[in-house]
């Protein structure tokens, strides 16, 4: 059996890279915040899955996964750097202390666990590691103003360091879902925006598997959701900034 590691797994898409993984015959290990990352097996049979509870914006909490992934003692195929978070509002507003946590699970918590991986998978010459980014690294992000950052950082991370492993067979992938129906806005605190509903957003399971033909594929990136999301992804590599500022915001702002 072939071992994956997937970041964020308790919930939404990385729940459904999870599953989908489990499904293709992988051995998970999942990671999540909170305790509900324990019930991840409840949901994936036939393979082995090793839930681990860390907290990834943390260096202990990622030096806590990777002491789990050594003790193991099996060579990580599939590493899906998923775990990220949003915090809505206008920047005048909102809490500074929210913005540095939301960098440091984002940006700094997902390097920390590159070097990892990178270093691990180049040593064997193989492997694959898939980053979700969002198609907000493609537009400017008002009311969101720090998340579409962290979110433009990992894209282009990962373009950059898909061309440096290509001398090591070590594949890297950039999935880019576009507004996607998990957990995601409310826990950014933005149920009063267009975001805040998940009627009309794309599902979860779709997102995960074009990462996963994509990531398989050895694709360097991918626009995650339907065809509406495709068109509007292409849209967004014409227009001026400005112009998608004005656009975004007509679903970040709050309404209240
Ligand atoms: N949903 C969207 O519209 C959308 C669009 C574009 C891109 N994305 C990207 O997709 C990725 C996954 O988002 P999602 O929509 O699936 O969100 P989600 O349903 O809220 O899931 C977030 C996952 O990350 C975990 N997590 C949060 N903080 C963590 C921490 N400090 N340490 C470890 N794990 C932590 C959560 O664990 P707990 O459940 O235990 O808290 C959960 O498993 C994110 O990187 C996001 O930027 C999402």
């Amino acid at each position: 059996m072939d071992l994956a590691l997937i970041t964020g797994a308790s919930s939404g898409i990385g729940f459904q890279l999870a599953r989908q993984l489990g499904e293709r015959g992988y051995d998970i290990v999942g990671v999540g915040a909170s305790a509900r990352i324990n019930d991840l097996g409840d949901h994936i049979s036939g393979v082995e899955v090793v839930p681990v509870q860390a907290d990834l914006a943390t260096a202990e909490g990622i030096e806590q996964l990777w002491a789990v992934i050594e003790r193991l003692e099996r060579p990580l195929d599939v590493a899906c750097l998923n775990a990220g978070r949003s915090l809505g509002g206008a920047f005048l507003d909102t809490d500074l202390d929210e913005e540095l946590q939301m960098l440091a699970l984002n940006v700094t918590g997902q390097v920390r666990l590159a070097k990892h991986v990178v270093r691990h998978m180049a040593d064997r010459q193989a492997g694959r590691i898939l980053i979700t980014t969002s198609c907000s690294a493609l537009t400017p992000t008002p009311y969101e103003s720090i998340y579409g950052p962290t979110r433009s950082f990992m894209l282009s991370f990962a373009e950059g360091l898909r061309e440096e492993m290509k001398e090591y067979g070590v594949g890297v992938t950039a999935l880019l879902p576009g507004a996607t129906a998990t957990d995601f806005h409310q826990t950014a605190g933005m149920g009063n925006t267009k975001f805040g509903s998940n009627d009309w957003k794309n599902d979860p399971a779709l997102v995960a598997e074009q990462g996963l033909d994509a990531l398989f594929a050895g694709e360097d990136h991918v626009i995650g959701g339907d065809q509406a999301t495709r068109d509007d992804a292409a849209l967004n590599r014409t227009l001026s900034d400005p112009v998608k500022a004005t656009k975004f915001a007509q679903a970040s702002r709050p309404t209240t």
